[in-house]
């Protein structure tokens, strides 16, 4: 007879490969904790039900506790053999206070107990990833308050557009990290909530008390179907998708970082400690941190699709298919959770060259709308006024001059409505600061957001 748990029905002993590829410890062990804080609350539910009597739901707890120390000492054997996670521990328990702690399975399944530390393990990941985008959001909200005076080129197709602030630019990231941080915590609605006490897939004939188990586990709702609560990860799902979002916005902003810092645009110095060379060209720095956050994105959008087809067309209720929810998510946790704390310190170091920031910000006609807004002021409907204002662009670009540049007569031979008063409006401080609508890129209105964002963070 095979000495498994599970093995009374089996004449044989597994064979090694199968046992090795079924095996999932290599991975779940990380869940180690979640499922001993589930087996004590599930074991005084047992006690509480008068299924087992207080002296052993002590010993049990007391063991699980002693076990709970050998994995975090690393004394604990694993091994293949004993499969996965849970088994590992009962067995352990076993060895520890003999029969005793095999009534700590009564009336539980693997599978609403997998349930149950997949979604304690969920919960804990996200309240700190949702911590550190607030790390993150603060680091973006001190550089935007430090360079307030600062005006950079705006772009559209990656030309220059329209003279903007860097503050603004920085709080536009500052907006995104906000609405995945939202995500992420309306996703936790869903999470929270307590699937134990499921049993394989149909309920428990043991009068085990769901209502003091969500409470003692900290979980604020209690699914409702048996069968759904071992069946679905869409839960997962939901945490993989708002990462994918949270990691694309990431690598937008370690796109732009990486030009900003190349020498044709000469934006930003990156921090040298977070550069690395090249094995044979002895003159470089490379921005390898940034084009890693940016390439990780890859496997978080990876991770996404692979949980999505794991689940496409799972029949009900649980399959053996559920176990390959774990390396993705933990995968994914590593890959966000890292990608954040780097970007916020990166952010930090980073320094921004001013100057150069913002002699391009008056470069290429950047305040060519500005003219035709000038003369769309003047009573000229706008469609005419653009044309008026791209027959002077072109002008001044044979002449090699700004807008700025040309004379009044010169400017008139366009318009007649074009005055003294229009090379003031055309400076890029007065066009940054035209641009007063709500979210606009006008210093005060950029401050307003600063101001916002910083109460939000507090
Ligand atoms: N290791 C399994 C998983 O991760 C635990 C549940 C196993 N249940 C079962 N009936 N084989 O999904």
């Amino acid at each position: 007879m095979s000495k498994k748990p599970w093995g009374g029905r089996f004449p044989h002993e597994t064979d090694e490969l199968a046992e090795k590829f079924t095996a999932s410890i290599a991975f779940d062990k990380r869940l180690y904790r979640y499922d001993i804080e589930g087996s004590i609350a599930y074991c005084e539910a047992l006690a509480k039900a008068q299924i087992i009597p207080h002296h052993e739901k002590e010993k049990i707890i007391q063991a699980l506790k002693e076990i709970e120390q050998e994995i975090e000492e690393g004394n604990f054997p694993f091994s293949a053999q004993r499969e996965d996670i849970h088994m590992h521990i009962e067995q352990r328990l076993v060895e520890k206070i003999g029969a005793i702690g095999g009534k700590l399975h009564t009336g539980r399944s693997r599978n609403d107990q997998i349930a149950l530390d997949m979604r304690l393990y969920v919960k804990d990941e996200l309240a700190d990833i949702l911590n550190r985008v607030t790390v993150l959001q603060t680091s973006l909200v001190v550089m935007a308050d430090k360079h307030i005076e600062v005006i950079m080129p705006g772009y559209t197709h990656l030309r220059k557009a329209q003279p903007i602030l860097l503050a603004h630019h920085m709080m536009a990231y500052y907006e995104m990290f906000k609405r995945d941080r939202e995500r992420l915590a309306d996703a936790l609605k869903r999470i929270d909530c307590l699937p134990l006490g499921s049993g394989a897939l149909a309920g428990t004939p043991y009068p085990i008390d769901r209502e003091y188990l969500a409470e003692r586990l900290g979980f604020t709702a209690i699914s409702q179907n048996s069968i759904d609560a071992v069946s679905d990860r869409d839960f997962v799902v939901e945490f993989l998708a708002h990462c994918a979002l949270l990691m694309m916005h990431l690598s937008r902003l370690c796109e732009e970082l990486i030009i900003w810092s190349s020498p044709e645009f000469g934006f930003l110095s990156l921090p040298q400690d977070f550069c690395t060379g090249s094995s044979i060209m002895p003159q470089k720095a490379n921005p390898d941190v940034l084009e890693l956050i940016r390439a990780k994105t890859g496997r978080v959008y990876g991770s996404l699709v692979t949980i999505l087809t794991v689940l496409k067309a799972l029949p009900l209720a649980y399959n053996k298919d559920l176990q390959e929810d774990k390396e993705p998510l933990f995968d994914t946790v590593d890959t966000v959770t890292n990608a954040l704390e780097i970007m916020a310190l990166f952010l930090t170091k980073t320094e921004v060259n001013e100057e150069k920031m913002g002699t391009a910000a008056s470069e290429e006609y950047t305040n060519a709308t500005d003219l035709a807004d000038y003369l769309t002021k003047k009573g000229i409907p706008f469609r005419e006024a653009h044309q008026i204002t791209g027959k002077a662009v072109q002008y001044a670009e044979k002449k090699g001059e700004g807008l700025g540049d040309l004379s009044l007569d010169e400017l008139r031979s366009f318009s007649p409505s074009f005055a003294e008063d229009v090379f003031d409006y055309i400076r890029i401080e007065a066009s940054v600061n035209h641009r007063q609508s709500l979210g606009g890129t006008a210093r005060s209105r950029v401050i307003e957001q600063i101001k916002k964002a910083k109460k939000e963070l507090s």
